[in-house]
């Protein structure tokens, strides 16, 4: 079903609104249990990781290029919008052609995505999105089999990370962890070895770690790494060596980086 829509206050759309308002999204998408994915190949992505679509947005020259991807979202209502309209209701100009709005799934518990998993990747109080969506990509791409999440960890279904992801957040499994303070007991009873990635030169370079078996990559938040508590929970300290004259990498480098050493020593 096709509807045309003219005012970008029409309450049909209210699943679009306001996307740069992080906070506003961040409670509307909460509180219906969804996400939005922009662009063919990520909406594409969503559906075929079983994720049902509640409706599309976008302007008509799109209409016909996305007839097949709009038949696979199972008849889906489709509101089409002018240009002016879309940048009315959503706050910025949509390249990609089509916004759809997903339902979200419940996530597995953090047994179920360990089971099974030989390298993983665990996430402390990220904030960023974009470095979120970048780290599940560099995990898909890189062979990690799964992402634990910190409870305050970014979501990964924010279009930010959804987007950046290219839709990794689709086929990387992940979790989170109801416990942050004893969160990673839970990793280490599940016989993972835990290597805290830091900076700090008093860490051993990550290639000396690196022992086989199963292996959980801590990685800090972009402002103050990882908590005091996590590092000290952690086996090891790691860090990947860096020139004199710059104090950190990007949590995103770091982690592209120790998961394509960690996944390269296992080959
Ligand atoms: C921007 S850094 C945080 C910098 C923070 N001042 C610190 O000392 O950890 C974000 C995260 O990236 C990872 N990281 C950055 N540079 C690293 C390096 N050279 N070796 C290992 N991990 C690194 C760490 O996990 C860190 O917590």
């Amino acid at each position: 079903m096709v509807i045309p829509i003219e005012d970008s206050t029409d309450p049909r759309i209210a699943d679009y609104v306001r996307l740069r308002d992080v906070d506003l999204r961040k409670s509307l998408e909460g509180g219906q249990g969804l996400f939005l994915a922009e662009g063919e190949k990520v909406i594409r992505r969503a559906i075929a990781a079983g994720h049902g679509v509640r409706s599309m947005l976008m302007t008509a020259k799109w209409l016909d290029k996305f007839g097949d991807l709009i038949d696979d979202a199972g008849g889906v209502t489709v509101y089409l919008v002018s240009d002016e309209v879309m940048e009315g209701i959503t706050g910025f100009q949509v390249h990609r052609g089509a916004l759809a709005s997903m339902e979200r799934r419940e996530l597995p518990s953090v047994a179920e995505v360990l089971r099974g998993s030989r390298h993983v990747v665990v996430l402390e109080d990220l904030v960023d999105h974009t470095n979120v969506g970048a780290i599940f990509r560099c995990a898909a791409a890189l062979g990690v089999d799964a992402i634990v999440l910190s409870p305050r960890c970014a979501d990964p279904l924010y279009r930010r990370s959804v987007k950046v992801s290219m839709g990794s957040v689709f086929s990387v499994p992940y979790a989170r962890l109801k416990d942050w303070h004893d969160g990673l007991a839970e990793l280490r009873a599940h016989g993972f070895r835990l290597l805290a990635l830091t900076p700090a030169e008093s860490a051993v370079p990550i290639e000396e770690a690196l022992t086989g078996g199963r292996t959980a990559l801590l990685l800090g938040s972009e402002g103050d790494g990882l908590s005091s508590r996590w590092l000290a929970e952690a086996d090891q300290a790691v860090r990947i060596p860096m020139s004199r004259e710059v104090d950190s990498l990007n949590v995103a480098a770091a982690a592209a980086i120790a998961c394509y050493l960690l996944t390269a020593a296992a080959r």
